[in-house]
């Protein structure tokens, strides 16, 4: 049997009947994402303390009392905290960490091209939610432009001291794109540790942000707790365990 198996997959390769699904490719690999997406909110939602699923509609500043929950559960008001940002653009979110922190030893990083997105997401072209750096009048919090692919790599080795102190640390994926989410995930990992936190701000996107959750969990054996989600999921919180 299994020697016909591998028959067939070498013939497969040399008469390649298969191209004939290739249009439905990737819809079967959306139907798998979310698949997953869909066993794993009913999985781990009980175990999620705030979160407000099952919410007929989105309401994107919802996030705002996603971050006030984790502030204040995770009392993270005036500790020193290290927030890294990746995707920035107009700066909102990383606007409102920096405004709600309010000791002076933390830092905030943010990460952009600052040019918009390197690449079509959904019915975003690539280019789009292009911004200026943000102009900040606050010393902690500093901006590096370029593609995370380019820029997070020199910023670990030149920041390894402040990324690996005993601060609170916080990243937050808001790239929305798989290979930017991954990329960083994945840089990141011999960094992380215990009790640091990772938020996402398109989790739910099946074959994006959740893409890239699912790989880095499931590949780097780490374990991430949800803590907190608004929007069945859309922004969830994890903890590092
Ligand atoms: C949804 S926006 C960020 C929104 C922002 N956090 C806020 O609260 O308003 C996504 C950003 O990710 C950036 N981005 C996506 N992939 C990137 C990459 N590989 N390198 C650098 N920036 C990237 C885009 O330029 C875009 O500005």
């Amino acid at each position: 049997m299994l020697r016909f198996i591998k028959f067939a997959k070498d013939a497969l390769l040399a008469f390649p009947l298969t191209l004939i699904f290739l249009p439905f490719s990737r819809f079967f690999s959306f139907l798998y994402y979310y698949n997953k997406l869909v066993i794993w909110i009913w999985k781990n939602k009980g175990d999620v303390t705030y979160h407000d699923f099952y919410s007929p509609f989105r309401d994107y500043k919802k996030r705002y009392a996603l971050y006030e929950n984790i502030l204040q559960e995770q009392k993270l008001k005036e500790e020193s905290i290290c927030y890294l940002e990746f995707g920035v653009a107009s700066g909102a979110s990383f606007k409102w960490w920096l405004e709600h922190n309010t000791n002076i030893d933390s830092h905030f990083y943010g990460f952009d091209t600052f040019e918009g997105l390197p690449e079509k997401w959904g019915s975003f072209d690539k280019g789009a939610m292009s911004y200026k750096i943000p102009e900040i009048d606050d010393s902690r919090a500093k901006f590096f432009k370029g593609l995370f692919q380019e820029t997070l790599n020199p910023f670990i080795q030149s920041h390894e001291v402040n990324i690996t102190s005993s601060a609170r640390r916080i990243f937050h994926m808001d790239a929305d794109l798989y290979s930017a989410t991954i990329f960083s995930l994945s840089q990141l990992f011999p960094y992380l540790k215990k009790g640091d936190l990772i938020m996402f701000d398109e989790f739910s996107v099946a074959m994006h942000e959740f893409k890239a959750f699912d790989e880095f969990v499931s590949n780097f054996y780490i374990k991430l707790r949800p803590i907190a989600a608004v929007n069945n999921f859309y922004q969830i919180c994890f903890i590092v365990e």
